[in-house]
């Protein structure tokens, strides 16, 4: 499935279900091997992250711990509109712990860069940032994240967690609204 029907025209795929999962295979490879012999700790943000990090957290070859922050600073738009306000933090402790960061996209940073500095000053080992879609044409902020599924051009993107005003967060793949014209 390429396409999907939609009312205001079609999501067309942009990164299939096979491509996402064979690169978050290769992340938790990678991340598998950075933290071998290490205490982590894996913060989703929520809502965007929750699908890719429970296929990233289920390919990963080392024990971990996981917890979930919140974070908005997105309404109904599709851009960031000013302050991130953290609305969830996470209750596990990061003492003695690294913390890898799991998100769907990066685009200004904003929201991610305000995340990194609220984990940090909680002082853990580390705090590291894993993302599956980077859009780095869009960064208002210096932050590169240590862990890239795929770098897409500056479009609107969803499906696999991404949402637009809370649809399309179910569709297996990533794509992007076609319009008719
Ligand atoms: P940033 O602070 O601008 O980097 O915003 C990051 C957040 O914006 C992500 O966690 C997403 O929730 C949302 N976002 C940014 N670009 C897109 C997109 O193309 N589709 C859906 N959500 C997006
Ligand atoms: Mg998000």
């Amino acid at each position: 499935m390429s396409e999907v029907l939609d009312g205001a025209g079609r999501i067309a795929c942009e990164i299939s279900a096979e491509r996402i999962a064979g690169r978050v295979r290769e992340l938790a490879g990678q991340i598998s091997t950075d933290y071998a012999g290490e205490r982590l700790l894996i913060v989703g943000v929520l809502k965007g992250a929750w699908i890719f990090m429970a296929d990233l957290v289920r390919q990963l070859t080392i024990p971990v711990r996981c917890d979930f922050a919140r974070v908005t600073s997105y309404g109904m738009e599709t851009e960031t509109s000013g302050e991130p306000k953290l609305q969830l933090d996470i209750t596990e402790s990061v003492e003695e712990s690294h913390v890898l960061l799991v998100d769907d996209i990066i685009d200004t940073g904003i929201c991610l860069s305000y995340m990194m500095d609220h984990l940090r000053s909680k002082n853990p080992a580390s705090v590291r940032l894993c993302v599956l879609l980077d859009k780095r044409v869009r960064r208002k902020v210096e932050i590169q994240p240590d862990y890239i599924g795929f770098e897409i051009p500056d479009r609107f993107v969803v499906g696999y967690g991404l949402d637009c005003g809370e649809q399309y967060r179910e569709l297996p793949f990533v794509g992007y609204m076609k319009h008719d014209d």
